[in-house]
C-alpha cells in the first residue's frame, strides 16, 4: 500500500508500523529503503529474508540527527566529525566503531556500524516521529528496497513492484540523487572510500583535508560490503560497457535485421538496425545518477537480451555512476 509521505497521518502510521516490528518502504534522497527498527532483531531479520540478502552483509542505521549517533557509535574520529559537519543530513554513510550492544542484527556481528542521516524531508519526518514514540525508535535500518543483487528502486512504485501491495510504502516522489550514499570507513585511522556516490572523493578531501583511500589500497582487504560486491545492480538483460569509439563502431556494423538491442549512450550514434532501442544518458554526472536506475529498469522492461552502455567519463564526479554500471556489467 502506497501512502502519501507528505501527510502527517502517513508518517504516524509508518512510525507505528516500525515500532510494532513491521517493515516499511522509505524514501530517501538516494534510493528507497526497506526499513525496520534497528534495535528489534526480529524485525531486522525480516529485512534479510525479504531481500534474500545473506545475513553477514551489514545494514545502514538511519538516524534523525547527529546526536543520535552516540547510541550506536563508540567513538567519532575528528575527520569523521568534519564529514558529519559538512554533509549531514545528506547522502553520506560513515562506518564507525560500534557500541557493544547496539544494532546487533543490523551489523551482522561486526564491531562497526554504518550510520547515515538522510536529508529527504519524508525520511527526516519519519525519523523524528520515531524518536517521539514511547518507547522511542532511535535508529532505522534500511538497505535499498530491492531483491539482493538487483537494481535499486528510486520511486515508490518500484518498491511496490518488488515487494507487493502488502508493504506500507511512504511515497516521497522520485529520488533526487538516484544512486546509493557514499560510504566512508572511519575505523582505520583515515578515511577509506568503500562505495562512491554523489559526495565525491574531492568533496571528502575538501571537508576533512585527507584524500580518502580506495579499498583496493588497503593492506589486507576483506570485502565486507554487499553493495561493493563485483556483480550487483543487475537488470535481467546482460549489460556490456564500451567506450564511445567501440560503441560507435559496433553500432555502425549492425545490419538492418540485427537482433533486438538497447543502447544507453552519450555520444551521437547512427545505425540502420531496425530493432535498436536508443536511450540518451544525461551529460551531467548528477543528472545521470538521478536517471540511472530507472533508465536501467525501463530498458530492461523492453525485454531486450542485451544493453550496450557507453562508459562514463573517468572523472571524480562520475565515479558513482561508473561504479554502478561496472557492477551491473560484471553480473552478466
Ligand atoms: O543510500 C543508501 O545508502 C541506501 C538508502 C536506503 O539509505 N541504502 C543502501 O543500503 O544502499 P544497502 O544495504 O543496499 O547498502 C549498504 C552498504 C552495504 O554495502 C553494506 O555492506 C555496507 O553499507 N555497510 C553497512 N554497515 C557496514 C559496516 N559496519 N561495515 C562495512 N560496510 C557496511
Ligand atoms: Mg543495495
Amino acid at each position: 500500500m502506497i501512502l502519501d509521505g507528505t501527510q502527517d497521518a502517513s508518517i504516524q502510521a509508518a512510525a507505528a508500523a516500525l515500532q510494532r516490528g513491521e517493515l516499511i518502504g522509505l524514501p530517501t534522497e538516494t534510493v528507497y529503503g526497506l526499513a525496520a527498527d534497528s534495535d528489534n532483531d526480529a524485525a531486522v531479520a525480516q529485512i534479510f529474508t525479504a531481500k534474500g540478502r545473506p545475513s553477514n552483509h551489514p545494514l545502514i542505521v538511519h538516524v534523525a540527527d547527529a546526536d543520535a549517533i552516540m547510541r550506536y557509535a563508540r567513538e567519532v574520529p575528528v575527520f569523521a566529525q568534519q564529514l558529519i559537519d559538512a554533509f549531514w543530513p545528506g547522502p553520506l554513510t560513515l562506518i564507525l566503531p560500534r557500541l557493544p550492544d547496539a544494532a546487533k542484527a543490523s551489523t551482522g556481528g561486526q564491531d562497526s556500524v554504518g550510520l547515515r542521516c538522510p536529508s529527504h524531508p519524508v525520511a527526516h519526518a519519519l525519523l523524528k516521529a520515531c524518536q517521539q514514540l514511547n518507547p522511542p525508535v532511535w535508529g532505522v535500518s534500511a538497505p535499498s528496497a530491492n531483491k539482493f543483487g538487483r537494481v535499486s528502486p528510486t520511486t515508490a512504485q518500484h518498491v511496490a513492484a518488488e515487494f507487493g501491495d502488502e508493504l506500507l510504502v511512504l511515497d516521497g516522489g522520485a529520488c533526487e540523487v538516484g544512486i546509493e550514499s557514499t560510504i566512508v570507513d572511519c575505523t582505520r585511522g583515515e578515511p577509506v572510500l568503500l562505495r562512491p556516490g554523489a559526495i565525491t572523493r574531492d568533496d571528502i578531501e575538501r571537508a576533512c583535508g585527507q584524500r580518502p583511500l580506495s579499498k583496493e589500497e588497503l593492506p589486507a582487504h576483506t570485502p565486507r560490503a554487499s553493495g561493493t560486491l563485483l556483480a550487483h545492480y543487475a537488470p535481467n538483460a546482460k549489460v556490456r560497457l564500451m567506450d564511445a569509439r567501440q560503441l560507435k563502431a559496433a553500432v555502425e556494423i549492425l545490419g538492418q535485421d540485427a537482433p533486438p538491442l538497447a543502447i544507453y549512450h552519450r555520444s551521437p550514434l547512427r545505425s540502420q538496425a531496425r530493432q535498436l532501442q536508443l536511450r540518451a544518458m544525461p551529460n551531467q554526472a548528477a543528472d545521470a545518477a538521478r536517471q540511472l536506475f530507472s533508465d536501467l529498469r525501463d530498458l530492461d522492461a523492453l525485454g531486450v537480451p542485451l544493453i550496450w552502455v557507453e562508459t562514463p567519463p573517468d572523472s571524480a564526479d562520475w565515479e558513482g555512476v561508473r561504479d554502478r554500471l561496472q557492477r551491473a556489467a560484471a553480473a552478466g
